[in-house]
């Protein structure tokens, strides 16, 4: 076991895995009294030697936090939601168009979550929903394009986010998209920062752990983006990476980076087989 710092241990921060921090086998995630978002799934093919089961963030979290998940009125995520609809309306750029004088309805944007992130149509790099936009307004609107984790940017992709609510995953992991899924899985298994972490051993090897007070889930990317009761607010998928990447005391890539976009591919593969919940909430 790797030393944490001045001799503590990963082992000593993760409290033994008591049956008792496994996720609650009864719940189930129904939105809205409607709508049910399968929360655990088996394990994609490629993740077969490692869990039997994939599982959602949301099990883990406390009954709580759950419940604002389950609706939308009490889910935090929906004002933010409300302003990438204003945004999807407004006119920007030398071009005079906004994202519906092209796309119409957001109702569009139905499945497009649930592909990402891809192969670009010039088909020499990996997208994230977040190249897509800026890509519209840079060349399609004359617009400037919106930094990755800036207010706008987030309210769009919630927006966006949510038409594929409920919606199975259809991101290509062959073809085009290997090298970037390979680039991943290397980047998910290498151990980072001072206290030598890779992302496999907090969500791999420790899920279902408490570390400090914290519940360790598998580490899913399949609700996001997400609001954060910590930060009040929106936090999109690179932006967790970077906190995750701060925790170990290590430099982060930068939130769109190929690096990162690449990582985005292999996590969303590792939870491949659950549904897109679009918008989750987290503490
Ligand atoms: C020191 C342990 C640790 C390491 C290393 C770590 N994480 Fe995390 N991560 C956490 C904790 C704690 C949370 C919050 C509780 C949870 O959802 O697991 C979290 C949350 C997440 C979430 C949000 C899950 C959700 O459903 O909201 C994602 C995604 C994630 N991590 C990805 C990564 C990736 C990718 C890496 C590698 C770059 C990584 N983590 C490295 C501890 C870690
Ligand atoms: C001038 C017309 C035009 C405008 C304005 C425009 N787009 Fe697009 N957009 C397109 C075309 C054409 C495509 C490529 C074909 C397609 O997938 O519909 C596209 C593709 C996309 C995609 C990728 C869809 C996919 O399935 O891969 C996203 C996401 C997107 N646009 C979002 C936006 C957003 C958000 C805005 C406003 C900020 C916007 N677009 C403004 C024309 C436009």
């Amino acid at each position: 076991m790797r030393l944490l710092s001045g001799g503590v241990t990963l082992a000593a921060v993760l409290l033994a895995g008591a049956a008792s921090a496994d996720p609650d086998p009864t719940a189930t995630l129904i939105v809205n009294d409607q709508i049910e978002i399968a929360t655990r799934a088996p394990a994609p093919d490629h993740l077969k030697d490692v869990f039997d089961t994939v599982q959602s963030g949301w099990l883990y979290r406390t009954e709580e936090t759950r419940a604002l998940q389950m609706d939308d009125f009490d889910n935090p995520a929906m004002v933010f939601v409300d302003l990438g609809l204003e945004q999807w309306d407004g006119v920007d750029g030398s071009e005079g168009k906004s994202c519906a004088s092209c796309h119409q309805g957001i109702d569009s944007m139905k499945g497009v979550r649930a592909s990402m992130p891809k192969v670009n149509p010039a088909g020499n790099d990996l997208w994230s929903l977040e190249n897509f936009i800026n890509a519209c307004r840079t060349q399609r609107m004359g617009a400037e394009e919106w930094k990755w984790n800036s207010d706008p940017m987030k309210q769009m992709t919630a927006a966006i986010s949510l038409q594929s609510r409920g919606m199975a995953s259809t991101i290509r992991i062959d073809g085009a998209a290997e090298p970037y899924w390979e680039q991943g899985r290397e980047i998910y298994y290498t151990r980072y920062g001072q206290l030598e972490l890779s992302c496999a051993n907090c969500h791999e090897q420790n899920a279902g752990k408490m570390i400090r007070a914290d519940h360790l889930s598998q580490g899913q990317i399949n609700g996001f983006p997400t609001y954060r009761l910590k930060d009040s607010g929106i936090v999109s998928i690179h932006g967790r990476f970077v906190g995750c990447i701060r925790d170990t005391r290590g430099e982060p890539f930068k939130p769109g980076s190929p690096e990162f976009r690449a990582l985005e591919l292999y996590v969303a593969s590792r939870g491949m087989t659950l549904p897109i919940e679009g918008l989750s909430v987290r503490h």
